[in-house]
């Protein structure tokens, strides 16, 4: 009974019934093409095989409406549509590698996670990672950053592994590994710190000493006293003044300083 009277008070799609079929057409007459929101760019560029040209900020304008969401989205439609000859890194586009890492209107993140700034007066201003030499345009050399990864062996040590091959740990000791090894290695945090900037040679900088911190707190590792003696002096790990720069910007939502600060307390209460 309900369903017919339901029926009868709203036609099946298709039926002709007057009143319907002209605001449908009305709607088909509404323009559906947005105007465009065109945004300006303002992209680092340097080429190191133009060794005259001074590295300039080289301008783009870009539709908004025919581009994704993210920063990544208008670089890659820069090079694809405009200049080919822009450089940048980038290959997960989900957060996940840790390429597209650089410095988008003042602060170091991921460009495929970095939303773009609708308001169309605003121009968006991008840069390569702060304090490092650069390869090309946005592309930073981390040579130095992957060489202070290594030296603090990123892996698991343990001279006596278990018989049957699998380490077992309990489900405390893996929690203490939360917030530790989500971290993607993108250099945000260690080029937004003031004391790498000055020290690199010598600090190790936040991304680091946390990796080193995730290998001292895996219950698993039996070169926790090793790692920790290697730390032991001035500027591997001393040069870190708590500033929370790192944890500020990492795009993951990790915090380095902190890790610090626990290698800090472990070594002092040793
Ligand atoms: S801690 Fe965060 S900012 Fe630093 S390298 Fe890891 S993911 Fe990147
Ligand atoms: S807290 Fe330490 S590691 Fe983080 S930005 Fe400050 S000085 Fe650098
Ligand atoms: S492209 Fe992989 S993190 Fe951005």
């Amino acid at each position: 009974m309900s369903f017919v009277a339901r029926c009868a008070t709203r036609p099946f799609r298709g039926t002709a019934v007057r009143g319907f079929a002209s605001s449908a057409a009305r709607r088909q007459a509404v323009p559906t093409e947005k105007p465009p929101l065109v945004k300006e760019f303002k992209i680092y560029r340097w080429d190191p095989d133009q060794p005259d040209k001074k590295p300039q900020l080289q301008a783009y304008k870009i539709n908004l409406n025919e581009c994704g969401p993210m920063v990544l989205d208008a670089l890659i439609k820069i090079k694809n549509e405009v200049d080919p000859t822009l450089t940048f890194r980038r290959s997960c586009r989900e957060g996940i590698c840790g390429s597209c890492a650089m410095n988008i209107n003042g602060q170091n993140t991921l460009a495929c996670l970095c939303r773009i700034d609708r308001v169309e007066a605003k121009d968006s201003k991008i840069y390569p990672l702060p304090h490092m030499y650069v390869v090309k345009d946005l592309v930073s050399d981390l040579t130095q950053f992957y060489k202070q990864y290594k030296s603090i062996e990123p892996y698991l040590q343990n001279p006596n592994p278990p018989e049957h091959g699998e380490y077992i740990q309990s489900q405390e000791d893996r929690k203490k590994l939360d917030g530790l090894y989500e971290c993607i290695l993108c250099a945000c945090c260690s080029t937004s710190c003031p004391s790498y900037w000055w020290n690199q040679d010598e600090y190790l900088g936040p991304a680091t000493l946390m990796q080193a911190y995730r290998w001292i707190a895996d219950s698993r590792d039996a070169h926790g006293a090793q790692r920790k003696e290697k730390l032991q002096n001035e500027l591997s790990l001393y040069r870190c003044h708590t500033i929370f720069n790192c944890a500020r910007t990492c795009p993951k939502g990790l915090n380095p300083a902190a890790a610090i600060a626990k290698i800090k307390l472990e070594l002092a209460t040793e």
